[in-house]
């Protein structure tokens, strides 16, 4: 079933869905204010863009939240309002799912005493007025709008195979035995993992990228010298283009990835007793793998508070003398992210159409130093507030 899903995210399919990533791209960043006196809060139209973009490749859905709206528009009042409800609801979902002690009770008591987080929540979701119950009820909104979907696109004969929920569908109908796996309700929950996987992940990245480039001028002249001497507004870049022909934005990503990993933990349960590093594991245990740990170790990264895409550079001494598993921002082994390509593709594509038209600068509004808040993914507080300022070229 993982291959099933896994052919959807790679490069063969990329390509093909770079026309409709760039479209979204585009819409959302043709029209940034560019007043002096204007900021923007560039981590919630980043959310927005990232969302329109897994709408379209997970689902073939238009969520249509960074279409420009006018009076004259075919969106009408109704469809405003259900989308900002959508993207409230969407936003607070990925942001309430905290592992600290400002998340919902029964979170903090699964860190206290795991086994009573299950019956907790249970109990607790039905208390009105409860973290986990507005948690609750904001998952039931969202998979209830998906499962619409989910039906919709099940009816439908000529659903082609271009995103992940048709081809899901397509396997159910031709492969005997798959219809009692892909259940209806389990292609709607798999559809809502990849829409929270691929959308705050991607997200944040980007608009941490804009954020670290706006207070280091040396890297946004390198980064923007490559993205003009690739060529002018006009010519896209393909799928080939993006993985090989921009080098230093390469390790621009790369060094984003590393100073803020967006999933600083990943987890696994022994399936056996296993020894580690002299510790004898039980079949049973949950190990954590603090990523975000790993991309701060001086061993690996020398100077690691600092941002310096330099040291992805492959001819680099730091670069090639790493272990290859020290930068591992996407997790590793057998239930590695399977969006890597694809968000990759998205954050490159996104940054080019920013950088050809505008720089950024830290509006007076951010805080300083940038405050995170650490839940199951990382996010910011208060988030990233941008000055935009026009490109003249
Ligand atoms: C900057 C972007 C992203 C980052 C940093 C990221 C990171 C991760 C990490 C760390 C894991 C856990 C891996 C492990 O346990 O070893 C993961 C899993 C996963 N990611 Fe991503 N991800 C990103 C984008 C995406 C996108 C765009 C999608 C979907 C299109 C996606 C879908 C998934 C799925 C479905 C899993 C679960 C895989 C499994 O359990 O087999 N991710 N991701």
């Amino acid at each position: 079933m993982r291959n099933t899903i896994i052919s959807m995210y790679q490069p063969s399919h990329l390509s093909s869905l770079l026309p409709k990533m760039q479209s979204i791209v585009e819409s959302a960043t043709q029209n940034l204010p560019t007043s002096e006196h204007e900021d923007i809060t560039f981590s919630d139209l980043s959310l927005k863009l990232a969302t329109d973009v897994i709408g379209q490749a997970a689902f073939g859905f238009d969520f249509g939240l960074t279409k420009e709206r006018s009076l004259n528009d075919s969106y009408n009042a109704q469809n405003d309002v259900e989308v900002e409800d959508f993207i409230k609801q969407h936003m607070y979902s990925t942001t309430t799912l905290k592992m600290d002690l400002s998340g919902s009770f029964s979170i903090i008591l699964g860190l206290i005493c795991p086994i009573l987080r299950h019956p907790f929540q249970q109990i607790l979701k039905r208390v009105p007025g409860t973290t986990d119950w507005k948690v609750d009820q904001t998952n039931r909104k969202l998979m209830s709008r998906l499962d619409q979907i989910v039906e919709k696109r099940a009816k439908d004969k000529d659903r082609g195979s271009k995103d992940f929920l048709s081809l899901i569908l397509n396997a159910r109908e031709s492969q005997k035995g798959l219809k009692n796996v892909f259940t209806s309700d389990y292609i709607s929950a798999l559809a809502y993992e990849h829409l929270l996987a691929g959308s705050a992940t991607t997200s944040f990245t980007i608009s941490s990228i804009l954020y670290l480039v706006a207070s280091h001028l040396e890297v946004e002249t390198k980064l923007t010298k490559e993205i003009d001497d690739f060529g002018g507004h006009d010519l896209m870049p393909t799928t080939h283009d993006l993985q090989h022909n921009f080098p230093y934005l390469d390790q621009v990503v790369k060094e984003a990835m590393r100073f803020y990993t967006v999933s600083p933990l990943v987890a696994r349960e022994a399936s056996k007793q296993v020894e580690i590093g002299g510790y004898v594991l039980p079949k049973g245990t949950w190990i954590w793998l603090a990523l975000g740990v790993l991309a701060k170790d001086p061993k690996y990264f020398a100077d690691p508070n600092k941002f310096k895409p330099e040291r992805f550079d492959p001819t680099c001494e730091e670069d090639k003398k790493r272990h290859p598993y020290a930068h591992i921002p996407f997790g590793i082994g057998p239930r590695q992210c399977i969006g890597i390509k694809f968000s990759i593709q998205e954050i490159k594509l996104t940054l080019i159409h920013l950088y050809r038209r505008y720089l950024f600068r830290h509006s007076p509004n951010m805080e300083e130093p940038l405050a995170l808040e650490y839940g199951i993914v990382l996010n910011f507080k208060y988030g990233v507030k941008l000055k935009v300022i026009k490109r003249s070229t």
